[in-house]
């Protein structure tokens, strides 16, 4: 499928996601680094946890880490290449520690780590274990043996036991929104793509240990969940009678739990759009009415050198089918441009299948030859230059249909569920249902609630308006 990579790409600085007062003096300090998408912030979230059962407190200050740990991504060059510099800069850490006398444990997780093994060592020798993706359950004793004096330790197997299942319970919810991760792998083989590789096939938890999650994470004070998986309208884990249920049953056991009031999921293959999860967009009021469907490519030559198995017109009549269903669903979408052999032509209909389809919001991205990959050992690579001006060319029109959008809500009380505080005194940050961040002034109180709020402008990148009403 098609990715969920998408949305977080753009990397969090060389900070971790939250530091936290100590709770003891002695306590260790885990560093954790998150790149790419949201599957990887729900991995480092994970083994957070997984830490802080060892007696692990997070800090946001490398310099200070006893175990530094970047969860990696390897989907374009460009985020595999700052691995290695921000292992550069973890290796000056250790040896200034060092001089100190301290140890520092750097580890490389994520998809870098399941891709690359043991080049990463040879790479960076500082490094002292590469943990593959499906390993992080191994994390406690893994960090063991290290003490114990192994060194350069490389885990990238796929083991026979569920990651999830060995992972401890969750920590209570620090948000009213949470990630869950439901599939993981893909078997599309996408001709660009490495997720097949470093994420392997297909695999699908069970409704039941996602509805346990869930009741978990509701109890904890979360409302919303957001369904995380490389493919995943591909779901299909094993359901409370043992037969393989689909995403649109799964959300329906989820719909069922008193107190969790949203719920969505990133990303998902135009092949995957079954009838009964377009179904599930037009009964299910906890569905919220927003979707990232990734197309890729306008040109129907184009999509097929890329392996999509399917055309534009394809694309636009799911469209259709679930605007049908969903009248006021907000889209949004995965493009990449100069996919090797793609003409002016090629990315002129690209830019007519945006237009046509109005998306309120889009990923895209200039194609990057990922090592093993076909499209990487295909003729016609694209000038990098003609990349950039495609790329400039596709943003202006995204961007347009972007704020289209937000101003077509500019008048409208919408329900926002309020996440936090705004950067002003006295304001709340929250999303409407088609995922816009949307400010109000509003008292803290107000945050993990559903508030109907009147909105009175739209900027940029997000939506501004007054307090109607509760929920
Ligand atoms: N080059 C550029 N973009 C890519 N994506 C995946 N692989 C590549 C690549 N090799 C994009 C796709 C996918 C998103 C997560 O990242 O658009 O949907
Ligand atoms: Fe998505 Fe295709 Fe990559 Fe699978 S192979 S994760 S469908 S882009």
């Amino acid at each position: 499928m098609d990715d969920f990579e998408t949305s977080l790409l753009d990397e969090t600085p060389l900070q971790s996601r939250h530091s936290e007062p100590d709770a003891t003096p002695a306590a260790k300090r885990v560093f954790i680094k998150t790149f790419g998408c949201q599957m990887n912030v729900y991995d480092s979230e994970r083994m957070s946890e997984a830490l802080q059962a060892e007696g692990y407190v997070e800090t946001s200050d490398a310099s200070e880490a006893d175990l530094a740990i970047l969860n990696t991504c390897h989907i374009r060059e460009k985020a595999a290449e700052k691995v290695y510099s921000d292992l550069g800069r973890l290796r000056d850490i250790k040896r200034d520690r060092a001089k100190g006398g301290k140890d520092t444990l750097i580890t490389v997780a994520g998809c870098v780590a399941q891709a690359e093994g043991e080049e990463i060592v040879r790479r960076a020798p500082a490094v002292d274990l590469v943990l593959g993706s499906q390993s992080y359950h191994r994390l406690p004793e893994l960090l063991a043996r290290l003490r114990n004096g192994e060194s350069a330790l490389v885990e990238t197997a796929f083991p026979d036991e569920d990651k999830f299942q060995a992972l401890p319970d969750r920590e209570p919810a620090k948000a009213a929104s949470a990630f869950l991760t439901v599939q993981e792998g893909c078997d599309k083989f996408c001709t660009f793509c490495v997720v097949p590789y470093t994420r392997g096939m297909e695999y699908s938890r069970p409704v039941s240990s996602l509805v346990e999650e869930a009741r978990r994470l509701v109890a904890r004070g979360v409302r919303e969940v957001t369904l995380l998986g490389q493919n995943v309208n591909g779901y299909h884990g094993d359901g409370p009678d043992g037969r393989a249920t689909t995403l649109a049953g799964l959300v329906r056991h989820l719909a069922a739990i008193d107190g969790l009031d949203r719920i969505r999921y990133m990303t998902s293959h135009p092949r995957d759009m079954s009838d009964d999860l377009i179904a599930a967009h037009r009964d299910e009021e906890k569905l919220m009415p927003y979707l990232h469907l990734p197309f890729q490519a306008g040109s129907d030559r184009v999509l097929a050198a890329m392996n999509r198995k399917h055309t534009g017109a394809d694309y636009m009549r799911l469209i259709e089918r679930i605007r049908e269903a969903r009248p006021d669903i907000a889209l949004s979408t995965d493009i990449i441009v100069g996919f090797p052999g793609e003409t002016d032509e090629d990315f002129e209909a690209t830019l007519t299948l945006v237009k046509e389809v109005g998306f309120a919001h889009a990923y895209s991205f200039k194609y990057s030859p990922r090592p093993g990959t076909p499209a990487s050992k295909m003729e016609g690579q694209v000038a990098e230059g003609v990349k950039r001006e495609r790329l400039e060319r596709l943003q202006a029109v995204i961007d347009e249909g972007h704020s289209r959008f937000n101003r077509a809500t500019v008048g409208r009380t919408l329900p926002v569920l309020f996440e936090k505080t705004g950067r002003r005194d006295g304001q709340l940050v929250g999303r409407s249902p088609y995922l816009q961040l949307v400010h109000a002034d509003a008292q803290p109180d107000l945050i993990g609630r559903i508030i109907d709020v009147e909105i009175q402008a739209a900027g940029a990148n997000s939506l501004s308006g007054v307090i109607r009403g509760s929920k």
